[in-house]
């Protein structure tokens, strides 16, 4: 069993703008009573200081989508670990998958920034997830696997303090959500590879992505080794998203 808290994040992608996230993150705060799950929103970055102003005072975690590999210097259109820690940023997602598809980003590149994210005390949300043509050739351990090694091998002792996001692409944006099962074996192939690498796999949060949904999650979340999701579409509309949270007790 896992001994932690779940985790709820949203993505909200490339999607807002001032007004749609005064409502939106107003309504979330405004259900977030009693919750028993850590909840977080990860927002494009020009939107961190307006969301931390909207969180002031809630529960509400902030998270960015993406941050750099490098401290600082050179690097035009980077946003460093340093920058989100001045905005009170507590999770990054990296390693996204269409980050990896869009942007060129390779398994190093992805633990490099999670190794950057680690070292201003920012929590990296390590993406993982096969592709349809890699399911459907047999090989999605081999992927995440591969996905996955690259972190432990860059972080070492510190990846018990990482949160794992396993997301198959087939799923994202797509209405097709993995089975619970389907889910859940991949998880526990995760959580086996933590369990070489560090005496605390237990602790460490790995989440379920791919048309996350007010309907489905209870079911996902009840499984073992889903310790929470990661969710696009929905997190952008406060009754769904909060509908999520619910099921996630
Ligand atoms: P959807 O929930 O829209 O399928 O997106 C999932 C995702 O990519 C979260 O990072």
């Amino acid at each position: 069993m896992t001994t932690h808290k779940k985790l709820i994040a949203g993505n909200w992608k490339m999607n807002g703008g001032i007004a749609a996230n005064d409502a939106l993150v107003r309504a979330v705060v405004a259900g977030l009573q009693d919750t028993a799950c850590t909840v977080a929103v990860c927002v494009p970055a020009p939107y961190l200081a307006q969301v931390q102003m909207l969180r002031h005072g809630s529960p509400l975690e902030l998270g960015a989508q993406d941050v750099s590999s490098h401290e600082q210097g050179a690097f035009t259109g980077e946003v460093s670990a340093a920058m989100l820690k001045d905005f009170g940023v507590r999770y990054a997602i990296v390693g996204h998958s269409e980050r990896r598809q869009y942007h060129g980003e390779t398994d190093q590149l992805v633990a490099d920034k999670a190794r950057a994210a680690l070292a201003h005390g920012i929590t990296p949300i390590v993406c993982v997830g096969e592709t349809l043509a890699e399911r459907e050739a047999g090989h999605t351990e081999e992927v995440v696997k591969r996905q996955l090694a690259a972190a432990i091998h860059t972080n070492g002792h510190c990846i018990s303090e990482i949160v794992v996001a396993y997301e198959p692409v087939w799923a994202i944006g797509t209405g097709r959500t993995a089975t619970p099962e389907q889910a859940q074996q991949v998880h526990a192939v995760l959580r086996a590879q933590l369990r070489a690498a560090t005496e605390h796999a237990e602790r460490v949060v790995i989440l379920y992505g791919g048309s996350m949904n007010a309907a489905n999650a209870a079911s996902l979340l009840a499984q073992p080794d889903i310790d929470g999701g990661l969710i696009g579409g929905a997190s952008l509309k406060a009754a769904d998203f909060l509908q999520i949270i619910a099921a996630a007790r």
